[in-house]
């Protein structure tokens, strides 16, 4: 799968979020090595500061599946990364995330996306 395919699937899945607050969709589709794909969507909640992310309910819903940080090559998302997904996906070990900025679709590193990140 091509990472603009990729794409064109966080774009189908986005119409899945739930997103009553904001009524911004976000859609996230991960390519494991083994070939599968995880797909995630924004999800939130009456009390804001709950809701979750779409790249959070993708790698999230793949390690509750056995994935584990490292199995993962491409994050393709319909947005811009926010701060805290950006601290993920150098987590997860995305060799590269493809999202979609101000009309223009990016591919970038995590390390690019998130310079010094924070490791315990
Ligand atoms: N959102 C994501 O799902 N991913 C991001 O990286 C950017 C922001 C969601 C969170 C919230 O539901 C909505 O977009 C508006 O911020």
């Amino acid at each position: 799968m091509t990472d603009l395919e990729l794409l064109a699937l966080a774009d189908t899945v986005a119409a899945r979020a739930y997103a009553p607050y904001s009524k911004f969709h976000v859609g996230c589709a991960v390519l494991a090595r083994d070939g599968r794909v995880i797909e995630g969507v924004n999800v939130e909640n009456a009390a804001y500061p709950l809701g979750v992310c779409a790249e959070r309910t993708a790698f999230s819903r793949a390690i509750a599946e056995g994935f584990r940080p490292g199995d993962f090559t491409v994050a393709a998302i319909t947005a811009s990364p926010c701060g805290g997904c950006r601290q993920w996906l150098p987590e997860m070990g995305v060799e590269r995330v493809v999202f979609r900025n101000a009309g223009e679709v990016k591919t970038m590193t995590p390390a690019e996306l998130l310079p010094e990140s924070f490791v315990l």
